[in-house]
């Protein structure tokens, strides 16, 4: 089966997916988002398939987030459809995923990158992976789950810094917060994906459904998400947002 920007291998019932649009450093444009969409909705009905493993080509990159130019000029309805439909098409979808998801973080996971690897039902990073949720340089707010997904994860406090300072955290940092399960070297990443592939495929594929879908009635879906959605939406029509996006485009640091 093959996806648009997207390689998909299947080896003893695990599947490799590695998002591939290296010129923007994988960021996530409208066609890699409905493609992941689509895979994940192929790979849910796969008998054949129990793991998924996500990554991003490249060494340098998992994904640096949603693709800023696409959205640059948009008005606040657009900005709030890109939120919603984000969700609907790949958020949301791979938390509900019927079979477990392992984000491999082969690098840079900003915005929409970290937002994917979080939605993701466990992540490994490389020991050169920087994460971080930089949108407020943007003028913006992380708006495909993140504000909801980083506070489980890390805690309100350190995900109130992150999201303030628009900072990047390295690897064993991220590990210290519990936002990535481990931490291993960049040569190792995928070796050490598969091996945690193995040791959930020893286990019952339809308990691994009931305990994703017992988890995400706990996290999943909460009014934090659509107020998200609203807020980021909102933020469209600012003269932060439209600073914030030129600044970037522009290669040059933004002035609010
Ligand atoms: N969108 C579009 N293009 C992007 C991109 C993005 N998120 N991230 C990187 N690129 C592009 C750059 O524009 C550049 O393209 P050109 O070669 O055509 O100029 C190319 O990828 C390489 O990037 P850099 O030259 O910037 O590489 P660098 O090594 O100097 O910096 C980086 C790397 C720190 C990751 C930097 O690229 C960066 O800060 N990227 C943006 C990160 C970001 O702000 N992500 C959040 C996006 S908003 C979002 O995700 C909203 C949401 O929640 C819905």
């Amino acid at each position: 089966m093959e996806f648009p920007h997207l390689h998909l291998a299947i080896e003893n019932r695990v599947a490799t997916l590695t998002i591939d649009r290296q010129k923007a450093l994988n960021a996530l444009n409208k066609e890699v988002i409905q493609a992941l969409h689509d895979a994940i909705e192929w790979l849910d009905e796969q008998a054949d398939v129990r793991v998924v493993i996500l990554t991003g080509a490249g060494e340098k990159s998992f994904v640096a987030g949603a693709d800023i130019a696409e959205f640059a000029s948009f008005n606040e309805a657009q900005g709030e459809a890109l939120s919603a439909d984000g969700h609907r098409l790949l958020f949301d979808r791979i938390a509900a995923a019927k079979k477990p998801y392992i984000a491999a973080i082969n690098g840079y996971a900003l915005g929409g990158g970290l937002e994917l690897a979080m939605a993701c039902h466990v992540r490994i990073a490389a020991d050169t992976a920087r994460l971080g949720l930089p949108e407020t340089s943007l003028g913006l707010i992380p708006g495909y789950g993140g504000t909801q997904r980083l506070v489980q994860l890390v805690g309100k406090g350190r995900a109130m810094e992150m999201m303030l300072s628009a900072g990047m955290i390295d690897a064993p940092t991220a590990e210290r917060y519990g936002l990535v399960n481990k931490v291993v070297a960049l040569d190792e990443l995928m070796q050490v994906a598969q091996s945690m592939a193995a040791s959930f495929l020893k286990q019952s594929g339809q308990a691994h459904a009931a305990v994703i879908q017992a988890v995400n009635a706990a996290t999943e879906g909460g009014p934090g998400f659509g107020a998200e959605q609203n807020l980021f939406g909102a933020l469209f029509s600012t003269a932060d947002f439209a600073e914030g996006t030129s600044a970037f485009l522009e290669k040059r640091k933004p002035s609010f």
